[in-house]
């Protein structure tokens, strides 16, 4: 498996822009897994999927209701895991049936329930970096990336991470 993707970013507006490039270039049953500690920004980065997916209005964490659903060119369901009290709950929710085979599924607090999800997915790690606005984010598909449904993405975002487009 090659190296995962890191990105630093350096303020909010980065993270949004960065997700609305993935909201841009997903297409039916990607899952995006948002793992992070409070404040993060896995809320920001999903507004930017909201973007990119062409949903209007505001997406808020949908921590209290765990699940919300927006319409844009694919739907997008919003997953909040933070209040999940066991996997098995989550299980329970039947998330493989609604979710993974329609629209674009991102939900935070992923690892709070790792072994529900599809293995081609995209797990976003989000971090705290050196001064308050900074965030490292680390983008790693769930199998080897040659055989990742993710791989073109990964590839046109390491080229603008590179050419510091993002
Ligand atoms: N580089 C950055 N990327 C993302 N958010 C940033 C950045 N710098 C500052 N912020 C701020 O950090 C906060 C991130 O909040 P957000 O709700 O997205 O976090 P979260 O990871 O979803 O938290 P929670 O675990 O509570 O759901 C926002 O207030 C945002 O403006
Ligand atoms: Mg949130």
């Amino acid at each position: 498996m090659a190296a995962p993707l890191h990105i630093e970013s350096p303020g909010a507006d980065f993270t949004q822009d960065l997700g609305r490039t993935i909201g841009e270039h997903a297409s039916a049953g990607d899952v995006f897994l948002l793992t992070g500690p409070l404040g993060s920004g896995k809320t920001c980065l999903t507004q930017g999927i909201a973007l990119g997916l062409g949903v209007e209005g505001y997406v808020r964490s949908p921590t209290f209701v765990l699940m919300t659903r927006h319409q844009g060119r694919l739907t997008l369901h919003h997953v909040d895991l933070y209040r999940m009290g066991s996997p098995a709950e989550a299980w329970d929710l039947g998330l493989e049936e609604q979710l993974f085979s329609e629209g674009v599924c991102v939900i935070e607090w992923a690892d709070r329930a790792p072994e529900i999800f599809p293995e081609d997915c995209l797990w976003i790690g989000l971090d705290y970096g050196q001064d308050p606005d900074r965030r490292d984010i680390t983008l790693e598909p769930g199998v080897a990336v040659e055989e990742s449904r993710f791989q073109g993405l990964l590839g046109l975002l390491t080229k603008k991470a590179a050419t510091s487009e993002l």
